[in-house]
């Protein structure tokens, strides 16, 4: 089965979750929130790996919906943290709701997705637990860093994949463990799938910074430059504040320093000119065709049938080039 084929199902199962209910002010939000798309990537690719193991992915969609319920929840708490307006071409939770909502109904959506976790009927619940605990864990320190970098000017680049690593490739890593896990595939199996996610994760999170400033399509769905404006430590930036020299350098200095006074249209062009002159998004496809050729080499070196991964290698291939 293709990953749109496990797509639809999954957004089939959260278009039947029923948020009516008092109050309103919590519920109506996460309803919002779901109700407005995305892709369902992470419990479509654990619906894919369980298939791949002969599971009945019915039982596994508790599971699967856990999962973007609770990617749905770190985005309420995300978007306040990165003052975004925009998510999915639509007014994000926080603008649309205000913060205070944001915070609460991300709160409630994190229970929610233990909840649905609950409804696992597999004897391995209190292995799910833990794998699905650590991995959020990993998802907050891998936040915190991203805030912290904002300030932060020595960052390198492996600094940066390890914080991309904790708050973008777990969650993936995970979602695709879980699968393998309640499929009953063998520990060795479910180990090389998480390796594959970190690096499939790894190499998500690059296509997204670079997306965050050279989506030429609206349907990614954010406000483009929010990164630069945030001075994020991006891949993008920290390999720009690498390669300036001299004048380059000068101007990138200037317009990393706090904005006061500073026309944010006018510093989204100038930081994209600085990056372009020093050839920083070929750097970024280049880094994120590097991650995906590895999540490949170790999803290739899986020994299951060819026929039963083809869905998966095509999807990875697919992920290098994706526009939202
Ligand atoms: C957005 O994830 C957050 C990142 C880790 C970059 P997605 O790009 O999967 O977002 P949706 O759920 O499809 O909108
Ligand atoms: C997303 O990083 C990571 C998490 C939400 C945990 P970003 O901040 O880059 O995600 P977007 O671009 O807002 O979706
Ligand atoms: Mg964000
Ligand atoms: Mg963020
Ligand atoms: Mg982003």
């Amino acid at each position: 089965m293709s990953i749109q084929q496990y797509q639809a199902l999954v957004s089939d199962a959260i278009a039947k979750l029923d948020w009516n209910r008092a109050p309103q002010g919590l519920y109506h939000p996460i309803a919002y929130a779901l109700s407005v798309g995305g892709k369902h990537l992470r419990p479509a690719m654990m619906l894919m790996t369980a298939d791949m193991y002969g599971a009945d992915i019915n039982k596994i969609m508790p599971a699967a919906l856990a999962v973007e319920i609770f990617h749905n929840f770190t985005l309420l708490h995300d978007d306040i943290m990165d003052h975004a307006a925009k998510r999915r071409g639509q007014a994000t939770v926080q603008k649309k709701f205000g913060e205070n909502t944001a915070i609460l109904s991300g709160d409630q959506m994190l229970i929610s997705a233990y909840q649905m976790l609950e409804k696992t009927d597999n004897a391995l619940l209190p292995e799910l637990f833990h794998v699905f605990s650590d991995m959020a864990e990993k998802v907050c320190q891998g936040q915190q860093y991203d805030m912290e970098f904002e300030n932060q000017y020595d960052v390198i680049i492996a600094d940066y994949i390890n914080m991309i690593t904790l708050k973008t490739a777990a969650l993936i890593a995970t979602s695709l463990q879980i699968g393998a896990m309640l499929a009953n595939a063998p520990e060795e199996h479910r180990k090389e799938l998480y390796n594959y996610g970190i690096n499939l994760g790894i190499a998500f999170q690059l296509r997204d910074d670079y997306l965050d400033l050279y989506a030429t399509s609206t349907a990614f769905g954010k406000t483009q430059g929010s990164d630069v404006l945030n001075n994020k430590k991006t891949y993008l930036l920290i390999q720009a504040m690498n390669m300036a020299k001299g004048d380059i350098k000068n101007q990138l200095e200037y317009w990393l320093q706090p904005a006061q006074g500073k026309d944010p249209q006018a510093k989204i062009q100038a930081v994209k000119e600085i990056f372009d002159k020093l050839q920083i998004p070929q750097l970024t496809l280049e880094a994120i065709k590097k991650y995906t050729d590895k999540a490949l080499e170790t999803l290739e070196a899986l020994p299951i049938e060819a026929d039963k991964k083809a869905d998966m290698l095509q999807l990875t291939n697919n992920l290098l080039k994706r526009n939202k």
